[in-house]
């Protein structure tokens, strides 16, 4: 077979979980593209660091552009995180003809028109599922599945770490803190926890829901965010004598006057589907005018249910890479690649 060459930018949680994807279903991905899948080079930031999974040490570099300016190169993954460099190196990966997967919501929630355009110009793919709600395919649901209706609600549980942590106060009587250090060990968190604790992670997930599902250019600073630093065991105890779970709720809502995002600390009734979303787990309500109610649900962090909305955009785009190549789309660097090789 002939073979895709990813470089993967961030070999932690998530970059981790792709390799053993990729790795691990190679045959299966082979089935569906008819191209081998390849990971060439990984950056890190520290080659010494201990990983829990061992790759050939050559793979490893801490050289950005070994990546960026592979002419072998065709599909960058980007999971590293934070806004700089990432965004630098995804722009310049489009700039240089490569197609992006990332996980990145911080990014792509800030800086998504810019890098979309980007791609749009280079005419190369961005896919970024794994930004919202880990394993489950909410961004592909609201692109491809509701195209044809008009949403008016979005509602859930779209942070593992909180709803890790206040199911562990709610389940065991935890303490805040323990719980947060156990989803940090997990792998739930950010790199920085403040963002997921205080609601920051979750609004810029419902950034990236709204722009998608109401079609306008949602801005964080519309976004009203309370996080769950001051919930306390009592306060969850409490609710949940009256019959209630403490959840962080993601909102968005058409009303008379535009769409309304917020993000807070909210009382679920325990006979609503959503009291019973437990630990990792991630449960997003879409209303549509036509539709009805709709839920997803599914493991909203972690390695591997990260890493699968990850490699199945990789393989959308090695899918897309393949109709170009079989000349059904327009010209792309892969393509004239191809073409020139053909040639030889
Ligand atoms: P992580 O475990 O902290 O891993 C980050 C990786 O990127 C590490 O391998 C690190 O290198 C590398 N890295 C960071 N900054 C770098 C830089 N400036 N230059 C080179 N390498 C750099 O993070 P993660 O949990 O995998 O998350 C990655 C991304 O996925 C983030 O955008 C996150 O928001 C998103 N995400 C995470 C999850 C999850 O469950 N964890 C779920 C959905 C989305 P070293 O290993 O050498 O330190
Ligand atoms: N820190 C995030 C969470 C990772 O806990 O939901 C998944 O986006």
């Amino acid at each position: 077979n002939e073979t895709v060459k990813v470089g993967l930018m961030g070999f932690g949680t998530v970059g981790t979980g792709v390799v053993r994807i990729i790795q691990g279903h190679q045959e299966d991905l082979v089935k569906q593209t008819g191209l081998s899948i390849q990971v060439e080079k990984i950056l890190v930031q520290n080659l010494n660091k201990k990983r829990s999974l061992q790759v050939p040490s050559d793979l490893l570099t801490t050289n950005a552009y070994e990546i960026l300016y592979s002419p072998d190169i065709d599909v960058v993954i980007e999971v590293m995180g934070g806004i700089h460099p990432a965004k630098e190196y995804i722009l310049t990966a489009l700039e240089q003809g490569k197609h992006v997967v990332t996980a990145n919501k911080d990014l792509m929630a800030l800086h998504g028109e810019e890098i979309l355009s980007k791609a749009k110009e280079k005419q190369c793919d961005v896919f970024y599922e794994a930004s919202v709600a880990g394993g489950i395919p909410i961004l592909r649901a609201l692109i491809e599945s509701f195209s044809s209706d008009r949403i008016t609600k979005i509602m859930g549980i779209i942070n593992g770490t909180t709803n890790y942590i206040l199911s562990k106060m709610s389940q065991e009587g935890a303490d805040y803190q323990e719980a947060l250090q156990e989803a940090q060990a997990l792998g739930y968190a950010e790199a920085d926890p403040t963002s997921d604790v205080e609601g920051l992670d979750a609004a810029r997930k419902m950034v990236i829901l709204s722009t998608l599902g109401f079609h306008i250019p949602m801005k964080l600073d519309e976004v009203e965010v309370k996080g769950i630093s001051q919930v306390t065991k009592e306060d969850i105890a409490y609710a949940k004598k009256l019959g209630y779970e403490m959840k962080l709720l993601g909102l968005a809502e058409q009303n008379g006057k535009g769409i309304e995002v917020s993000v807070e600390p909210t009382l679920v009734h325990k006979s609503h589907p959503l009291a019973s979303v437990h630990g990792v787990f991630n449960a997003i309500y879409v209303h549509g005018e036509a539709v009805g109610e709709t839920m997803f649900y599914g493991p909203g962090a972690g390695e591997l249910p990260t890493a699968t909305s990850v490699v199945s955009d990789l393989v959308t785009v090695v899918k897309n890479m393949k109709l170009l190549v079989n000349g059904q789309g327009i010209s792309s660097s892969y393509k004239e690649k191809k073409l020139k090789a053909d040639d030889h």
